[in-house]
């Protein structure tokens, strides 16, 4: 149920702030688990467990929530060096490549999480999965100039990807429920979601490629070779650490 799930994300999310030590500047992520890191890193930082340490967030999201729960922030520039990145992850394959951005947040993650020396994942069980694509969408930020345009380019390459499709990320409007808008990244981007059938059966990288060298796209939210350990909380009670 869905009580259980938030538990395990805690769970794993704990775990990895246990890793974190005084003075150390942290990548900050974004989504629902990587929120119980940020609560925790509160805790310990006004108990004086953890000292003198700072944050990149990846959202404007995180950067409200760990602004509420007393997390010093530096800008990304402004971080001479980040030591650890802690972030949940849409789905993880065995070869700890990730599906991200499901909340929208890839280009802020993908840069700060690539910058640092160890990336830290945090699941519950249910993210682990036998091939990238499986449970959803994969996330594509385009610029939102001529979006419908780059989508089109998209469906061109991938089309003939057994069961492929693609469209642009939509939210309900503000103005009226009935009224659907396209959906705005932190950057002021649009969100192409690509779907493949049964998961993504061809090369990650070849994929990649594919997909940054079309003008028009930012980044995608496939995080190949990135993750240094992932931390799997599970319903047994048992935790993993996969590296
Ligand atoms: C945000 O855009 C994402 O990359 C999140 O890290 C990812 O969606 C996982 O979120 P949850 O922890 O809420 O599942």
């Amino acid at each position: 149920d869905a009580a259980t799930q938030e538990d395990l994300k805690r769970v794993s999310a704990h775990r990895a702030v246990d890793m974190v030590e005084s003075g150390m500047t942290l990548g900050l992520g974004t989504g629902s688990t990587a929120a119980h890191a940020l609560d925790r890193l509160g805790d310990l930082l006004r108990t004086g467990a953890l000292r003198a340490v700072a944050g990149v967030p990846t959202s404007l999201k995180t950067e409200a929530h760990a602004a509420r729960v007393g997390i010093p922030m530096l800008a990304l520039a402004d971080a001479a060096e980040i030591h650890l990145s802690i972030d949940g992850a849409d789905e993880v394959d065995p070869d700890l490549n990730l599906v991200k951005g499901r909340g929208g947040s890839l280009l802020r993650e993908k840069m700060i999480e690539g910058a640092g020396a160890r990336f830290v994942v945090i699941v519950d069980e249910s993210k682990l999965v036998p091939r990238l694509g499986c449970t959803g969408a994969v996330p594509v930020e385009v610029v939102p100039f001529g979006s419908a345009y780059t989508l089109g380019l998209i469906r061109k390459v991938f089309d003939k990807l057994p069961g492929f499709h693609a469209r642009l990320r939509t939210v309900k409007s503000k103005a009226s429920d009935r009224q659907e808008e396209l959906f705005l990244t932190d950057n002021g981007n649009h969100i192409v979601e690509m779907f493949f059938e049964d998961g993504i059966h061809g090369n990650l990288r070849d994929i990649s490629d594919s997909l940054l060298r079309i003008t028009g796209v930012v980044e995608h939210g496939m995080f190949l070779g990135m993750a240094t350990k992932v931390i799997v909380a599970k319903k047994d009670g048992t935790v993993a650490v996969l590296s």
